[in-house]
C-alpha cells in the first residue's frame, strides 16, 4: 500500500469534525483510498492493528456504523468484541463512567462509542486510557459519517470546492448534519439546508449555510442533494402533520430532483424511510445514487481512523 499521505490526523481521539484541520481531514481522506484498494482484493487482512483490542459500545440500535467498524477493526487484525448493552449491566443500571471504568480495566485500545447524550463520547474519553471514537452522540456528531460523505465525494468530483450541498430533511435531530456541515463548509462546498421550519434549529442561520424552506428553491443548480432520514423515534411532538404530507413536500422524488443540475448525485446515511424522505425510484437509481457507495466507503475510512489513532498511540 501506498504511503504517499501525510500522517496529520493521529488522534488522540476522534470525536467530532470540530476541531479537525484541513491536512487532519486530508489525510484521513488519502488514508481511506488506500483502504478501499485493499477492501476489493480477496485478502482484506493487514496487521495494522495485529494484538489490540476494540470495544464497539453502542447505546443505540446501528446497523451499518457498528457492522463497519466491527469489519474495520478485523479487517485491519483487532480483536473486537461488541458490547450487547440491553444485555449488559446498564441494563441494571449501570452508568456511563462505570461502565467506561469496567471496560478500561480490560485494557481496550480502541472503544467506539454511540449514545443518545450529545457530549457522552466526550466524557468517556476523559475517563478511559484508550482512543475514543464518537460513532454518533445525540444530535451533536457522527464525525465518520461526515468523512466518509467527503470522500464519497472527493471520488466523484476530485475537489468539493464550489459544490452546491442541499442537505434536506430532519436537520433539527441530526447529528450527521452537524457533522457534515461543518466538514463540507471547511472543504470549500457551498451548504444549503432545507427543511420544514419545525426540523431545523432556529440557530441554523448562524451555521454559515442557506437556509430554505422550499425543495425547488433550495435544490435549485445544486450539485448534490444528501436527504436525512424522519428521526421519528427523537420527536417528543409531532414535528410533521403526516408522513405523507411530508413527503409531497419535502420527499425527494423525480419531480423535485429536477430542480437541481442534470449531473446531481443523491446520498443517504441510512437508515431511509423509503416514500417519506425519499422516493426509491431515486434511492435505487444507480446513476444517481451514492448510497451503497457511502456504504462501502465507510468500511475503509473507519479502518483509516481506526490506524491512524493506532500509530498515534505508539
Ligand atoms: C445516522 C445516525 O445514526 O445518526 N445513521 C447512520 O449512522 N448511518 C442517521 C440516522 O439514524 O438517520
Amino acid at each position: 500500500m501506498a504511503n504517499s499521505y501525510r500522517d496529520t490526523f493521529t488522534g488522540p481521539h476522534l470525536l467530532g469534525i470540530a476541531g479537525l484541520n484541513r491536512l487532519e481531514v486530508d489525510s484521513l481522506l488519502d488514508r481511506t483510498a488506500d483502504f478501499m484498494v485493499l477492501n476489493r482484493q480477496r485478502n482484506k487482512h493487514s496487521d495494522v492493528l495485529g494484538g489490540q483490542t476494540l470495544i464497539n459500545l453502542f447505546f443505540e440500535p446501528s446497523t451499518r456504523t457498528q457492522g463497519s467498524f466491527e469489519l474495520a477493526g478485523k479487517r485491519l487484525g483487532a480483536d473486537v468484541i461488541n458490547m450487547a448493552i440491553k444485555s449488559s449491566s446498564v441494563a441494571k443500571g449501570e452508568t456511563l463512567i462505570d461502565t467506561a471504568v469496567t471496560l478500561n480495566a480490560m485494557h481496550p485500545d480502541l472503544l467506539v462509542v454511540r449514545h443518545s447524550a450529545s457530549g457522552a463520547a466526550e466524557l468517556l474519553s476523559q475517563k478511559v486510557d484508550c482512543a475514543v471514537i464518537n460513532a454518533g452522540d445525540g444530535s451533536h456528531e457522527h464525525p465518520t459519517q461526515a468523512l466518509l460523505d467527503a470522500f464519497t465525494l472527493r471520488a466523484h468530483f476530485g475537489d468539493l470546492a464550489g459544490l452546491r450541498i442541499a442537505i434536506c430533511g430532519d436537520v433539527v435531530h441530526s447529528r450527521v448534519a452537524r457533522s457534515d456541515i461543518t466538514l463540507l463548509t471547511l472543504l470549500g462546498a457551498e451548504v444549503r439546508l432545507c427543511a420544514p421550519p419545525t426540523l431545523l434549529p432556529g440557530s441554523a442561520r448562524e451555521w454559515g449555510v442557506q437556509v430554505f424552506y422550499n425543495m425547488g428553491e433550495a435544490l435549485d443548480g445544486c450539485d448534490v442533494v444528501m436527504v436525512l432520514r424522519l428521526q421519528r423515534e427523537r420527536m417528543t411532538s409531532a414535528c410533521v402533520p403526516s408522513t405523507r404530507e411530508y413527503f409531497r413536500y419535502y420527499g425527494l422524488d423525480r419531480a423535485k430532483l429536477s430542480a437541481a443540475k442534470e449531473s446531481a448525485l443523491v446520498m443517504h446515511p441510512g437508515p431511509m424511510n423509503r416514500g417519506v424522505e425519499i422516493d426509491s425510484e431515486i434511492a435505487d437509481d444507480p446513476n444517481i445514487s451514492l448510497i451503497t457507495e457511502q456504504v462501502e466507503s465507510g468500511v475503509a475510512l473507519r479502518m483509516a481512523v481506526l490506524a491512524a489513532l493506532a500509530e498515534g498511540r505508539t
